[in-house]
């Protein structure tokens, strides 16, 4: 993974914009509305899911923003229940149908034990091969997992999208995603509203003039880390993306990885596997 001074990172030759904007929960006219108005800010990375259940709203959002397809980066994810080679497919064909246009990312939204890894991985590929896609990638798969999938993958993985904010630590998942020269993306960058009152966040925010979201989202991307926050309201939106103008130092990035309390905002994870204990 490299990191330029655009605020990007690039992974395998795609180019990822390290600020996106996440659209889980986000459903009908809104989905519509917050992805016209965050193309409209600037943002140049949209995230969404089959499982969100807005593919199509976001569609619509892009066509209105009227910013042309090839200036953004769009993610969509491959359901649990879509794992097997035809189901994968299948999903990937209607979901791009949906969106208006091919995603540059299809991601595996979570591991499951069934079917085997390597049918999923292959059919996968196959859906890059097709065109249904142009990079693939993860979600929410521990390390070891992480590993497994990109040994059977011939197509680089691109990103892992997991949970990541100050109260958690995710050490093996960095660890891996240098190892596989790959990236990270955090969701729920904001730990969904929780670390906006934390008196060091806050504290540091004050000598910025900037928010505590604002330093959080910073603090994430600064570690050359892909955040996709999400927001119902253009006001916050502006100020989510607005976050390119400060840097914090060593002792500030250091002292907001001290919150770190194992908090998690959401475990789906199948039983089948383990996070990573650091
Ligand atoms: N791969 C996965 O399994 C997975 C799981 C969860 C999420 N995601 C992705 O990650 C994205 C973000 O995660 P998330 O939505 O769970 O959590 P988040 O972005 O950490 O937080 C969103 C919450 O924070 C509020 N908020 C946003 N900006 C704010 C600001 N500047 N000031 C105050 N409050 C603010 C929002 O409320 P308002 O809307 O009222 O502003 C919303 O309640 C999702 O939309 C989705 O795209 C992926």
């Amino acid at each position: 993974m490299s990191m330029s001074a655009n605020n990007t990172v690039t992974v395998d030759g795609l180019s990822i914009p390290l600020l996106g904007f996440g659209t889980w929960q986000l459903k009908g006219n809104d989905a519509r509305r917050m992805v016209g108005e965050a193309l409209r800010i600037g943002y140049r990375h949209i995230d969404t899911a089959f499982i969100y259940e807005n593919e199509t709203e976001v569609g619509q959002g892009i066509k209105d923003s009227g910013v042309a397809r090839e200036d953004f980066h769009l993610t969509t994810k491959i359901w649990v229940t879509n794992l097997t080679r035809d189901a994968l497919l299948k999903q990937a064909e209607e979901s791009a149908e949906r969106l208006g246009s091919t995603p540059d990312l299809l991601l595996l939204h979570w591991p499951k034990p069934q079917p085997d890894l390597a049918e999923t991985i292959a059919a996968l590929n196959e859906a890059k091969d097709k065109g249904l896609t142009r990079a693939i990638g993860l979600s929410n798969y521990p390390s070891a997992l992480w590993q497994q999938a990109q040994d059977l993958s011939s197509a680089k993985l691109v990103t892992n999208q997991v949970e990541y904010h100050p109260l958690l630590t995710i050490n093996a998942l960095k660890t891996k995603a240098k190892e596989l020269a790959s990236s990270l993306t955090a969701w729920s960058p904001l730990a969904r509203g929780k670390v906006l009152n934390e008196p060091v966040i806050t504290e540091i925010a004050k000598k910025y003039g900037k928010t505590a979201g604002q330093v959080t989202l910073r603090w994430i991307t600064q570690q050359g880390i892909i955040a996709i926050p999400k927001t119902s309201s253009a006001e916050r939106a502006r100020e989510n993306f607005d976050i390119f103008d400060f840097a914090l130092t060593e002792d500030e990035v250091a002292r907001i990885a001290g919150l770190a309390n194992g908090f998690r905002v959401g475990d789906h994870l199948d039983p089948a596997f383990q996070w990573d204990a650091d």
